[in-house]
């Protein structure tokens, strides 16, 4: 079985729309030149330094759709190469990469010839149209094709990752269902039926404490501005699925954000990889890391910034934008036995080990919602920081009716029996902490 894990960390990249609008591989005066303007090595500089500098070290990579700009086959040919190098880099097995596809993923071509045969045979388009997913379907079996059961098939053209290495199951909900090369068909939808397969698949799961990840292209909530794209029936989301997830990955808005569907917690992050003018003006290039723990969501969010061809901290994802690694409070049941469990601590044959450990434990205070830039929580050493407590006392020297300043830990070796009361934060903890 599985051991318990105390958190996931996810690579979370969206848009990546590899095509004519991919802003990557046009730099390069030479050939030699243009390899280090990539997404791909872009990227990896940047991995790099997230892992050195502050431990961020992805156990899965997620992709929330529009990988190409057309669904073309050679858009899918880099597609390929970017999962297939950027999971070796950072030795994620392919069974731990996650795709869903947008709508920039269907063939538009491909599609409007399957209707045109469909009218040569005198019979109606079968939706969801499948030939439409032709090239994407085609890349998604050959980087899985070593891997047994996850599939992209016709009759059910949407996938579920196990990974029983990390605990998680991934929902790779498919909202391109209605999507054709027609007008009026331009929006997201999932339809109850796939809703209520994943529902039935994530219940056992559900009863063993995985965490439930949901993947989806649309955004399940409406965004301020016009916004006729989005996932439709985001209802029906909320409603059949919202209960068995644990989090829900998006993208398709180009804008990284945090929002709730329901009691579900919704992350998105802009496209990796856009030209500036086919996204909105003010929102630059971006993806995100991910870390799901008892600690709650914890991102590192991430923009290229052009000038300096190299990846930065992004402020604006976070609420008074002016971080750009973020906590969010959330509770999940995955990590809730290795919040709680902690080893008690045993007396051991060596009496020596046992009081190192010992002092260990009793030297430090944690001071809660104190954190560094880093997000770090901060350790104080009790010896270095701890003020001495004082009670007042009968004299210590016997005089009747005197009473005089006595410091707490004299008072506990003159006394067989001591009860302690104070206002909650007087430190009553800390002092039984201190003389340990
Ligand atoms: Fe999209």
């Amino acid at each position: 079985m599985a051991q318990e894990r105390d958190s996931i960390s996810l690579l979370h990249l969206s848009d990546t729309q590899f095509g004519r609008n991919h802003r990557f591989g046009n730099l390069g005066a030479t050939a030699e030149d243009g390899q280090f303007d990539t997404l791909i090595a872009r990227l990896k500089i940047d991995l790099d330094l997230l892992r050195k500098d502050h431990g961020v070290a992805p156990d899965a990579l997620v992709v929330t759709g529009d990988l190409a700009e057309w669904g073309r086959k050679s858009e899918f040919d880099d597609v390929y190469e970017l999962l297939d190098r950027l999971s070796k880099h950072l030795n994620i097995p392919r069974a731990h990469v996650a795709i869903v596809p947008g709508n920039h993923d269907i063939n538009r071509a491909t599609c409007e010839g399957y209707f045109a045969t469909c009218k040569g045979d005198e019979v109606e388009p079968v939706p969801p149209y499948w030939p439409k997913w032709k090239h994407y379907s085609k890349m998604f079996d050959d980087f899985y094709k070593d891997e047994s059961g996850i599939a992209f098939k016709e009759n059910q053209s949407w996938t579920l990752w196990e990974m029983p290495e990390l605990r998680m199951v991934v929902a790779g909900l498919n909202s391109t269902m209605v999507e054709s090369h027609s007008d009026g068909t331009h929006y997201g939808e999932v339809g109850e039926n796939q809703l209520r397969w994943f529902k039935s698949k994530l219940e056992s799961y559900s009863r063993d404490d995985w965490f439930a990840l949901g993947l989806v292209h649309h955004n399940a909530v409406r965004g301020a501005k016009d916004d006729d794209e989005n996932l439709r029936d985001a209802n029906d989301l909320r409603q059949i699925l919202g209960g068995s997830l644990d989090l829900l990955l998006h993208g398709h808005t180009h804008d990284g954000k945090s929002a709730r569907l329901g009691l579900l917690p919704v992350l998105s992050t802009g496209s990796a990889a856009l030209k500036p003018d086919q996204r909105p003006a003010e929102i630059p290039n971006q993806y995100q890391c991910v870390r799901v723990s008892a600690n709650g969501i914890d991102r590192w969010t991430r923009r290229y910034d052009p000038g300096d061809k190299r990846w930065i901290g992004e402020t604006r994802c976070s609420p008074n934008g002016d971080k750009w690694i973020i906590n969010e409070p959330a509770n999940f049941a995955a990590f809730r036995k290795t919040a709680t469990v902690r080893e008690p601590l045993k007396p051991t044959a060596d009496p020596a080990r046992y009081v190192e450990k010992l002092l260990g434990e009793v030297s430090k205070i944690y001071p809660q919602g104190l954190k560094t830039g880093e997000n770090k929580v901060i350790e104080l050493s009790i010896e270095e920081y701890y003020i001495p407590l004082a009670t007042p006392s009968r004299s210590m020297d016997g005089k009747p009716g005197e009473r005089a300043s006595v410091p707490l830990r004299e008072a506990i070796a003159a006394s067989r029996k001591l009860l302690i009361v104070g206002d909650p934060g007087a430190g009553k903890s800390t002092f039984l902490l201190s003389p340990a």
